[in-house]
């Protein structure tokens, strides 16, 4: 058993302060030190830093790691550019990445606090960095293909990739899943069997969902910049789908859907009642010129993600923080830090379904100390403070053990 205390402990109740956490693999329980002592007097004390919080491990949901070697090669600042600029180095970037480099970005995840994190995988590429990594893997085999004619060699190489990820033993800590690529290119039939599997085998599932104007003006109308795309390299200029009939599919199965930063109000809503949730990329939806998505309105849970390093400059969780406070200027800054927060807590947990997300009893001892370079006057900033200034976490805990990032 191990007793870690700190100034302040963000709880399901909020911050709160002079406390302290007990746990094994699980948390048993937060009260003062005093009474934690009595009913654990073994229990090894682990004293943190003046100023120091206790947060839930951080949970990145939405993470391409196999395009982890992208720095300058793909062309940001609009969406179909840079769609053309993925299908032109996908090869390269492809050759460059290898497990060195996704175990580097997965350490880099750890050291900003994530414990736990949802990779899409095109390929299955990172599988083995995912199973030996000390993080919980949300593990999404992506099924990709809008051309009816290869519809079951797709399938069948998703399969395969599939069982793979459900073959990792436990200590693992892999999670199989599966990720339709997007509406606009994956064939409706693919996504029908795709949802019946992940429904049969209650499997998490996610899908890339109206990220940018050209994929609405394509589902819309047929026109737009994704029309020249497709007669270039798929000779058809018609869409597969349409927006209706790609939500519908996912009707009665929460799904967890990437970006929508050009969704309506409407879109929205019909997502929220069949209880859906959002993923939330700022960086990447910036960077790719998408837009903003208006998580001050939304009704329905979100998390914030930080992408692929395809449209990424960092894996860190407090790099893509700080970025959303800039993104939604006009929301009460204290306020959109608590929201931030949650979302990568409590929300991420929840939408993933992993037994993590809040230092509360039963839950499993993911857990984050991050010190803060001095004390602060008002509880009601510390989710402010503690995006603003954490580079790095002070320490890790990962089911109950404390893991060091190389
Ligand atoms: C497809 O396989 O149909 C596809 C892949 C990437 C972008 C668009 C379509
Ligand atoms: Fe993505």
């Amino acid at each position: 058993m191990k007793i870690l205390v700190a100034d302040y402990i963000y709880t399901p109740e909020g911050f709160v302060e002079y406390q302290a956490v007990a746990f094994d693999e699980h948390i048993k329980a937060v009260d003062s030190l005093e009474n934690l002592l009595q009913i654990y007097p073994e229990a090894q004390i682990i004293r943190t830093e003046p100023h120091s919080v206790i947060y839930p491990g951080f949970i990145n949901t939405h993470v391409h790691l196999e395009f982890s070697a992208n720095r300058t090669s793909l062309q940001y600042g609009s969406f179909m550019p840079w769609l053309d600029s993925v299908i032109a180095n996908r090869d390269e970037l492809m050759q460059n990445c290898d497990n060195k480099m996704m175990q580097e970005e997965c350490d880099n995840m750890l050291r900003s606090g994530i414990t736990a994190f949802g990779a899409i995988s095109s390929f299955g590429t990172e599988l083995e960095v995912c199973e030996k990594t000390p993080q919980r893997v949300v593990f999404f085999n992506e099924l990709i293909g809008s051309n009816a004619q290869y519809a079951d060699m797709l399938y069948g190489d998703f399969i395969e990739r599939l069982k793979s990820s459900q073959n990792c033993g436990l200590e693992s800590r892999i999670t199989p899943a599966i990720a339709i690529h997007s509406p606009y290119s994956v064939h409706p039939i693919l996504v029908q069997k795709a949802v019946t599997l992940a429904k049969q085998n209650k499997l998490p599932l996610s899908a890339h969902f109206l990220e940018s104007q050209a994929e609405r003006k394509w589902l819309e109308k047929g026109e737009g910049e994704f029309k020249a795309f497709f007669e270039k390299y798929f000779n058809t200029s018609t869409p597969v789908t349409n927006i209706k009939e790609f939500m519908h599919a996912f009707d009665t199965y929460p799904t967890h859907f990437v970006h929508c930063v050009q969704a309506t109000k409407e879109e929205l809503d019909y997502l929220a009642d069949q209880g859906h949730s959002i993923a939330h990329c700022p960086r990447s939806n910036r960077y790719l010129g998408c837009g903003r998505l208006p998580i001050e309105t939304l009704e329905l849970p979100f998390s914030v993600a930080t992408d692929g390093l395809s449209s990424n400059d960092s894996l860190s969780i407090f790099d893509e923080l700080r970025a959303a406070l800039m993104l939604h200027h006009e929301m009460p800054i204290q306020t959109l830090a608590s929201q931030l927060i949650k979302a990568t807590t409590v929300n991420a947990a929840e939408i993933l379904g992993l037994n993590c997300g809040k230092i509360e009893a039963d839950k499993l001892a993911d857990l984050v100390v991050v010190t803060l370079p001095d004390m602060p006057h008002n509880k009601e900033d510390i989710a402010l403070w503690s995006i603003i200034h954490t580079k790095k976490v002070s320490a890790v805990y990962i089911g109950g053990e404390k893991v060091n990032g190389k």
